[in-house]
């Protein structure tokens, strides 16, 4: 068996990060997503692994490389343009073979791993399995509708009017059938090949498409709020450790880890909290569920659950909250008067004042 890896694509909903950075690496307690993802396929028994990369195909190579570090053996397949999932299985073809495989987007985040579910499909005679879970707000996923014995009777792309709560979860294993199914569909409305109609393809042609359901915690991590959760979740379970210097008048509880060569001087930090390499947290306090990258510096404020990537700086600044703060920014709090917010943000950003 083989794995795809989709980490090609636009992240919109991250910008301004994913405007240069990739989407899949962006960090949940300090660790890209993407990584996640490799080491549940790993943990799966899988080895060879395509990766489809676009315009931040650099990044995901720098990051990743051959994929020794995992265990894994990558090819990098190089996609054009993000013309769509399906588009993704089509280019891949010469490295898949006529090998199943477990398709495998980047961004999608599985507390449990893939392990279960590549089993499952191992043991079974299916051409397709793709995961479902209730959701809040279907009508941003891939919905399926389950027949009574549950079977799929239909299946839609991020549908205006969702005809059930069932999500699409991003994680499918395929029989070769499906190149079949990829080259027979056109691309959607939004002019994308998707690969929920190929798998309608598959189902009306005849094929054996099973559904499962996930179990444990699912999150696409596209958006804040589910990216700021998947870093509440990891962060819940991680290892406590100090490898950096925290000083006497600093006070450490619950859940932390602070790195190697990271600094907390006359600081609180409430865990669950990384603190990452070479950081700096002086007369400030860190809250419940943070994330904080290496070589940043936190002075004099507060901040909670919240992710700060590497290089940033925060002073005077009290209190951030369900933030996502990208590298090298500078947060300063400023005593000039006219009393303002003075603001250099790049393109696509969000930022709300609360006076
Ligand atoms: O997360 C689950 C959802 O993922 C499913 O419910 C939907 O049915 C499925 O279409 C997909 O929807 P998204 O809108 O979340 O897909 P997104 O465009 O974010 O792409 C998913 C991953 O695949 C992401 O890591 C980027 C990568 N990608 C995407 C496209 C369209 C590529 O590498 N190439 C592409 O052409």
């Amino acid at each position: 068996m083989k794995a795809l890896v989709l980490a090609g694509g636009k992240g919109t909903r991250l910008r301004p990060l994913t405007h240069t950075s990739a989407k899949q690496l962006v960090p949940v307690a300090n660790k890209p997503v993407l990584y996640y993802g490799l080491e549940a396929i790993r943990n799966a028994g899988i080895t060879r692994v395509g990766v489809i990369i676009g315009d931040t195909g650099h990044e995901v190579r720098d990051a990743v490389g051959d994929g020794s570090m995992f265990g894994l053996d990558v090819t990098y397949i190089p996609q054009e343009a993000p013309l769509g999932l399906a588009h993704c299985v089509l280019i891949a073809r010469d490295f898949l073979e006529d090998d199943p495989f477990v398709m495998y987007l980047g961004d999608n985040f599985l507390i449990d791993g893939i392990t279960d579910l590549v089993d499952a499909f191992d043991a079974a005679d299916h051409d397709a399995q793709i995961l479902l879970t209730k959701v809040a707000e279907p009508q941003f996923y891939g919905v399926a509708e389950l027949g009574p014995d549950g079977q799929i009777v239909r299946l839609e792309e991020k549908p205006e009017h969702p005809r059930s709560d069932l999500a699409i979860v991003g994680v499918y294993t395929f029989s070769p059938a499906i190149h079949e199914a990829v080259q027979a569909i056109k691309p959607s409305a939004r002019g994308e090949l998707e690969i929920t109609d190929a798998i309608k393809w598959l189902i009306d042609t005849g094929h054996r498409v099973h559904s499962h359901f996930v179990n444990g915690y699912w999150r696409d991590t596209g958006r804040l709020q589910d990216l700021l959760e998947c870093n509440r979740i990891v962060l819940e379970r991680i290892e406590p450790g100090v490898m950096g210097t925290v000083d006497r008048l600093s006070q450490t509880t619950g859940r932390v880890v602070i790195e190697q060569g990271a600094v907390v001087e006359n600081s609180i930090v409430h865990g669950p909290v990384v603190i990452g390499p070479d950081t700096k947290i002086i007369s400030s306090y860190v809250g419940p569920f943070t994330s904080i990258g290496p070589n940043c510096m936190l002075q004099d404020s507060e901040i909670e659950n919240s992710i700060i990537l590497d290089g940033s700086s925060i002073h005077g600044v009290s209190r951030i909250a369900r933030s996502l703060i990208g590298r090298n920014v500078e947060v300063n709090r400023t005593s000039r008067l006219p009393n303002t917010h003075q603001l250099m943000v790049g393109d696509h950003s969000k930022i709300q004042v609360s006076s």
